[in-house]
This record gives C-alpha cells, structure tokens and sequence, in this order.
C-alpha cells in the first residue's frame, strides 16, 4: 500500500509585526474589540519585496532541509494560494524555478482558506496513483494586498505567511506514518458570504476582500463538524485517538466552537491566531510547522488538519506523523 508521508515542515513570515495597537492608530478599532471578538494579537504584513512566492520559496527551503531532500528530487507542487504573484503564470512554476527543481509538475489550487487541505489531498492522490513520488505542498498567501483598509470589519483579521510540506510516497504500515483520510467540500451557493470584488475576468482589478463575518462563522461551525467526523468515521478511529488538531487560524471562538462540537479538549488544539492572524492557506502549514518545532506534535502522533473557507469551501485530513 502506497502512502503519502510528511517528511519534513517550514514556514515564512513577513519582517514586519503589526500589533492591534499599531492597526488602531490607523483603523477605528481596538485591541480590546479585536482581541474579545477574535483572539488575535497581532499579524505580519508583507513590504513591497515581500511577495507569496517570495514567502513559499523561503518556507519551501526550510521544508526541505528538515525532511533532508534536496530540491532536485521533488517533482510535483502543488501551491494553495488566492493571493498568487500574476494572474499567470502559477506562483508553483517560479517556487519550482526559484528552487532549482525543474521538470516535474507544478500547478496553483485556488480555494481560499481551504487551499492547503485541497493541495494536500491532490498531492496525495498523485503520489499514491504514481504520478510523481515527492512533491512540495505549500500554501502561501499575501492577504494584505486585497484588504480593503478603510473597512474595520475585515482587514483587522488577516495576516500574510507561508508553510510547506515535504510529502514522499512510501511502503505504507497499516499503523504507519501518512495520510490516512481526507475530505473535500464546495458550495458555491455561498459566494456572496465571502468574495473579493474584482478579478481579471470582471473588473480588470484585483479587487477587495469582502465577508458577512457573522454568516460565515455560522456555516464555518456547522461544515466543520460535519467534515471533521466523516474523516473520524472514513478512517475508522474515534474522536479521542486524535493527539492534535491542527486547524484553518480564522478566529479563536471558530476553534472553540469546532472543538466543543467535537468533544476535544483545547489543550490539543493548535492555536496561532493570536500571532499570525487568519493567513488564509497558509494557515494550516504554519499552525502545524510552529508546532513541530517547538516539539508539540511528535512522530507516531494522529493530527486532524481542517479548514473552510470562500467558496465555501471545505475539507479535513488526518494524518500519522
Ligand atoms: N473594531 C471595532 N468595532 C468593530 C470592528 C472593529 N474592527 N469591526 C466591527 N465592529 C463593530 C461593528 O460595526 C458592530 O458595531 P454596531 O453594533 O455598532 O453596529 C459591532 O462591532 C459588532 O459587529 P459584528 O460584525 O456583528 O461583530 P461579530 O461579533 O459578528 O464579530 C467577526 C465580527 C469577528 C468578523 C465575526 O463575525 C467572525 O469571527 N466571523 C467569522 C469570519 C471569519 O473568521 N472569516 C475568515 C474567513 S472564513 C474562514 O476562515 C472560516
């Protein structure tokens, strides 16, 4: 049986921090609002020479390292991103250019914050059906350069980063390391919900972010739950064998309500939202890369990754490490 294996993880962040403080004295906000409603502390803003693939090539690079694969053995990615460099060509082809790992497969998905699960559960079904044997899974994004700044309803949420999995197709163990089950979902019925108003299709403009935040968290509880336990139930494990969540960073009270819906204690949740803010695709890598490093998720663990977002969209990935 052939599994998909994660080898190794990276991230990237833009240098420059903006506390809530900081987006106060130019937004009509608080740090008390934005901490109370969402649980976010602060996030990174990319500069001009900050680009999404300029973030995905730096996370790849570290990715790489901790797995010990050299770039010439990769030969698919597969990168999450909403917010890509040009409209074409994918942000994947210069992350593959950059990195000196040409030849191979390289392609973007576009599913908003639910990219990283789309990218990873495509990556996987390649690997497994023998299309590529190691590929780079990178969800990268810099949501700051589709904010609208004079709306306080949503550009306090977002922040901009990068994460990326080195994944390698292996002998699988039934009780072994790799992806286990995955889950996707699409409605788009919900557009309206959470869109950017502008496209080159449309407007020829890049357009703004906009979201009715209440409607959304609404459905993000519901879908989640929903996904989180067709995975539990396709894999065949209970709720309680998970050792961590790793979830889509959108705000701290989705995490709590997806967790009590799931019975899961928050101690194995993985929370970053307070530092990163919502990094749309990147969310889920950089969550699941700051906890490898700093020693939360061991090998043998069970983690559950799970994300909604615009579209809707939605999905969900348990994975042994
Ligand atoms: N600072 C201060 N006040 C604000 C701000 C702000 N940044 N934004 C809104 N307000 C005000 C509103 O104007 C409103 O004032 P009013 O009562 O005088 O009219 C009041 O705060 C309440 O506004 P609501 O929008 O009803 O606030 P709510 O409690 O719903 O919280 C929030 C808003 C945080 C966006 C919430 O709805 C939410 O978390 N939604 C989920 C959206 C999300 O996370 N989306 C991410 C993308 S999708 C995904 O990743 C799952």
């Amino acid at each position: 049986m052939i599994r998909s294996v994660i080898r190794g993880s990276g991230s990237a962040l833009p240098r420059n921090a903006v506390s809530n403080a900081e987006l106060a004295a130019r937004v009509d906000t608080s740090d008390e609002w934005i901490v109370e409603r969402t649980g976010i502390r602060q996030r990174y803003i990319a500069e001009p020479d900050e680009t999404t693939s300029s973030l995905a090539i730096e996370a790849s690079r570290k990715a790489l390292d901790a797995a010990g694969i050299d770039a010439s053995q990769i030969d698919l990615i597969v990168l999450a991103t909403a917010t890509p460099d040009n409209t074409f060509p994918a942000t994947a082809t210069k992350v593959q250019h950059a990195l000196g790992c040409g030849g191979g497969i390289a392609f973007d998905v576009q599913a908003v914050c639910s990219g990283f699960l789309y990218a990873l559960t495509t990556a996987d079904s390649l690997l497994r059906t023998g299309s590529a044997s190691r590929a780079l899974v990178i969800g990268a994004e810099t949501f700051s350069r589709i904010l609208d700044w004079e709306d306080r309803t949503t550009c306090v949420l977002f922040g901009d980063g990068a994460g990326a999995v080195v994944l390698e197709a292996s002998d699988g163990q039934a009780d072994g390391p790799g992806v286990l089950a995955s889950r996707l979902h699409a409605d788009g019925a919900q557009h309206d919900l959470l869109y950017v108003d502008g496209g080159p299709s449309t407007t020829q403009t890049v357009g703004h972010l906009r979201m009715r935040g209440r409607e959304v968290f609404r459905h993000a509880v519901v879908n989640l739950a929903s996904v989180l336990n067709e995975v539990i139930e396709d894999a065949g494990i209970s709720a309680e064998d998970i050792d961590w969540v790793v979830p889509h960073q959108a705000n701290a009270r989705i995490l709590d309500a997806t967790a009590r819906k799931l019975g899961l204690p928050m101690e194995k949740v993985v929370v970053t939202v307070d530092q990163h803010a919502n990094t749309s695709a990147a969310s889920v890598p950089l969550a699941f890369d700051t906890a490898i490093r700093d020693g939360r998720i061991k090998q043998g663990d069970l983690v559950m990754f799970e994300a909604m977002g615009g579209g809707f969209t939605w999905g969900a990935s348990l994975v042994r490490i």
